[in-house]
């Protein structure tokens, strides 16, 4: 697609012009983090500088940055906003050190599922207990930790998308739910990634997108990634999956992952769980592509996973127009467990790992690679 056409919608118009899938999703420049507001996308494509750890949190709870890797690493870059505005308070270095340890604690609360932001602000916390060095020094450290972050995210994506590509059949349809795209990680994406590097080898795959109500991911934001691509793409909505499995139209499923426990069960937005049981029943493989930052070893099972409630607003409302009787009762989970038995391989950037989970994720912890 040319990069200067607009394409008119009956209302308004949908402006392309400046994304492409190399853009970075977030940054840190100089002493501040750069970021797209994917709330705008895809009318506007508009890139927001976050000053104050104040700002980070509320740019992760709001979803202007979304997506697990994404918000690990605007984690990671919150808690240097929240150590260069204490290094201005002229506290002694305990104080420095307990103060940001409490702010890192609450940058790790913005949203509760995605375990990556908790990984990342944990990595943070290391620094700030451990290093030796003085105020700036600290300050620095972090600084330079959420540079490299950054730069392992685009790295490990590149990765688990060419360890993917080896199980995408020849002229494959890929459905996908959700982003898990270069928006949902610093760039190139990891569901994303998957159907970036298969497409690479083989253009003659094609995607088909999950909307993924309520906030529309699917159709937002991975049709924009993909078209822009030049990746052939065909949206659905979130019930048609079965339709086009019974079909015989899809070869597999590929999504992304906020949170995986030690025995393979795997959190993602809500809707991905129902895609999961129509892959199952229609013999449909269903992999997961995820970083090993998104496992969480310390819980048995999703049964620990904490989902996160959203608004009613996001389900009754759709562009800011009302759907539904004013006064129905809404729940509004943003994500749900798969269990690990629907899912045929993990995509990491260390191999695909297979069930038994509890053993091949151990395994993947301690070694280099993990057989495909
Ligand atoms: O609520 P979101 O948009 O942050 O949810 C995103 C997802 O569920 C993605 O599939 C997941 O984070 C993987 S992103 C590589």
């Amino acid at each position: 697609m040319n990069r200067e056409d607009t394409i008119n919608l009956s209302k308004g118009k949908i402006f392309m012009t400046e994304f492409n899938s190399k853009i970075k999703t977030i940054e840190w420049v100089d002493n501040y983090s750069k970021m797209v507001d994917q709330t705008l996308v895809p009318y506007e494509f508009k890139y927001v500088n976050i000053t104050t750890g104040d700002e980070m949190f509320d740019a992760i709870k709001t979803m202007i940055v979304r997506g697990a890797p994404a918000i690990g690493v605007a984690g990671a870059h919150g808690v240097v906003l929240y150590a260069q505005e204490l290094a201005k308070e002229n506290l002694s270095r305990d104080e420095f050190v307990s103060k940001l340890l409490e702010k890192s604690d609450y940058m790790a609360s913005a949203r509760p599922t995605a375990v990556n932001l908790m990984w990342a602000v944990k990595k943070q916390k290391e620094i700030i207990e451990n290093s030796t060095s003085d105020i700036a020094g600290i300050v620095e450290e972090l600084k330079q930790n959420g540079i490299k972050l950054e730069k392992e995210d685009v790295e490990i994506n590149k990765k688990i998308g060419d360890y993917g590509a080896e199980v995408v059949p020849e002229g494959a349809t890929i459905l996908t739910h959700c982003n898990a795209g270069a928006l949902a990680t610093v760039g190139y994406g990891t569901a994303l990634g998957v159907v970036r590097s298969a497409f690479a080898k083989d253009p003659t795959i094609q995607v088909f997108a999950d909307e993924t109500r309520p906030r529309q991911q699917g159709a937002r934001i991975t049709t924009l990634e993909l078209t822009m691509d030049g990746i052939p793409t065909t949206l659905i909505t979130d019930g048609m999956c079965s339709y086009f499995m019974k079909k015989g139209m899809i070869d597999m499923v590929v999504v992304g992952a906020d949170r995986i426990a030690a025995n393979g069960d795997t959190a993602n937005k809500i809707g991905t769980y129902t895609v999961a049981i129509a892959a199952k029943y229609h013999n449909v493989p269903f992999y997961i592509a995820a970083p090993l930052s998104t496992i969480d070893r310390s819980i048995k099972s999703g049964d620990e996973i904490v989902i996160e409630e959203r608004s009613r607003e996001e389900v009754t409302h759709i562009n800011g127009k009302i759907i539904c009787a004013p006064e129905v009762n809404v729940i509004n989970p943003g994500f749900d467990v798969t269990p690990h038995e629907l899912i045929t391989g993990i995509i990491t950037e260390k191999g695909i790992l297979r069930p038994d989970y509890n053993k091949s994720i151990a395994e993947a912890f301690e070694k280099e690679r993990v057989l495909l």
